[in-house]
C-alpha cells in the first residue's frame, strides 16, 4: 500500500517577547507571528505538521512562552518546537510538554507522520549563541536513524551546519558539523537538513543531502556577504517553508517550497472558457 504525501510546514525563529514589547526595539514579532499563523491555517492542503524551528522565545522568560504559547492556540495544526540559542530548554519544556527522547537535558524528538519520519535535534548550547551537537544526541541521533533504515528521514535542528558567508552568523552556526557529517553519511535514509537561526531562505549541500535555511516570520539577517556593516537586521518579506514528501521509488523525493505570507492579488486564471490564453 502506498504511503500518502507528507506536507511539513517549517517555521523559524519567532522571537517572541513579553506582550507590547518589540524585538530590538522595532520588530513587532508577535504581530508577525500572528500574520504567520493565519496564513498557515490558510493554506490549502493543510499541512500535516508544523515543525517551529527554534528561537521560540526572545529573552528568553516564562512570561515570553506563556504568550508564545497564546499566540499559537490560534494555530489549527498540530506543531512541535525545538529549541534555538534563544530559548531555554527548562522553561520551553514545561511551556510545551512534548514526546522528548530524554526526561532532561536536549529537547531531541522523532516523530512518525505516515511514511515520513522526523527527527526533531536540540542544537542549543545553554547560554550560548552557537550550535552544538552534545555526546548523548549524537548517540540517540545513529541510534534512531538505524532503528528504521527502511523509512525516509527529514532533520530538524536550529544551527545550520554550514557556513553561509554573513560573517557573524558563521561563528556561531554548528560549532561541531562534523561530528554531524559522518552520521549523516551512514543514513542514506536522511533526505533533507531543514534549519533556521539566519532568517532567510538559504540552500546548501551537507554531507551529501541537501540542506536548508528556513525564512522567518518577521526581520532577516542582512545579508552582508564581505563584512561590511556591523551585524545587523533587515525587514525583508516573510515567508515559511513547506516541505513536500512524496512517496516513491526508493526514499521517494522532497520538495520544499518558500511560501511568502501576506496578501498578494490571485490566483488568476491563465486560460479563458474557451480554453485560450488569457
Ligand atoms: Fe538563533
Amino acid at each position: 500500500m502506498p504511503s500518502k504525501p507528507v506536507r511539513i510546514a517549517q517555521i523559524s525563529d519567532l522571537h517572541i517577547k513579553s506582550p507590547g514589547a518589540l524585538a530590538y526595539g522595532r520588530v513587532d514579532t508577535a504581530e508577525a507571528l500572528e500574520r504567520c499563523v493565519a496564513a498557515l491555517n490558510e493554506f490549502r492542503p493543510r499541512p500535516d505538521l508544523v515543525v517551529i524551528s527554534g528561537d521560540l522565545a526572545d529573552t528568553p522568560t516564562a512570561e515570553e512562552y506563556e504568550h508564545l504559547k497564546r499566540l499559537l492556540a490560534q494555530l489549527e495544526l498540530p506543531f512541535v518546537g525545538i529549541p534555538g540559542n534563544h530559548d531555554s530548554r527548562e522553561l520551553m519544556r514545561a511551556a510545551l510538554p512534548q514526546a522528548y527522547a530524554f526526561a532532561s537535558g536536549p529537547l531531541n524528538q522523532k516523530v512518525e507522520i505516515g511514511g515520513l519520519d522526523l527527527v526533531l535535534l536540540d542544537s542549543s548550547v545553554p547560554g550560548k549563541p552557537h550550535g552544538d551537537l552534545d555526546a548523548a544526541t549524537l548517540q540517540w541521533l545513529e541510534a534512531t536513524l538505524a532503528s528504521s533504515a527502511d523509512r525516509p528521514a527529514l532533520l530538524f535542528l536550529h544551527h545550520p551546519p554550514f557556513k553561509t558567508g554573513i560573517w557573524h552568523m558563521d561563528r556561531q552556526n554548528l560549532l561541531n558539523a562534523a561530528d554531524l557529517a559522518p552520521i549523516v553519511r551512514r543514513h542514506p535514509r536522511v533526505q533533507l537538513i531543514a534549519t533556521g537561526h539566519v532568517h532567510r531562505a538559504t540552500l546548501a549541500m551537507f554531507a551529501g543531502v541537501p540542506a536548508t535555511i528556513c525564512p522567518a516570520p518577521n526581520h532577516a539577517v542582512d545579508l552582508d556577504l564581505e563584512h561590511l556593516r556591523e551585524p545587523s537586521f533587515k525587514v525583508e518579506p516573510p515567508a515559511f517553508h513547506l516541505h513536500n514528501w512524496f512517496p516513491g521509488e526508493g526514499f521517494g523525493s522532497v520538495v520544499t517550497h518558500q511560501i511568502p505570507i501576506g496578501e498578494f492579488d490571485g490566483p488568476h486564471p491563465f486560460f479563458g472558457p474557451d480554453g485560450k490564453l488569457l
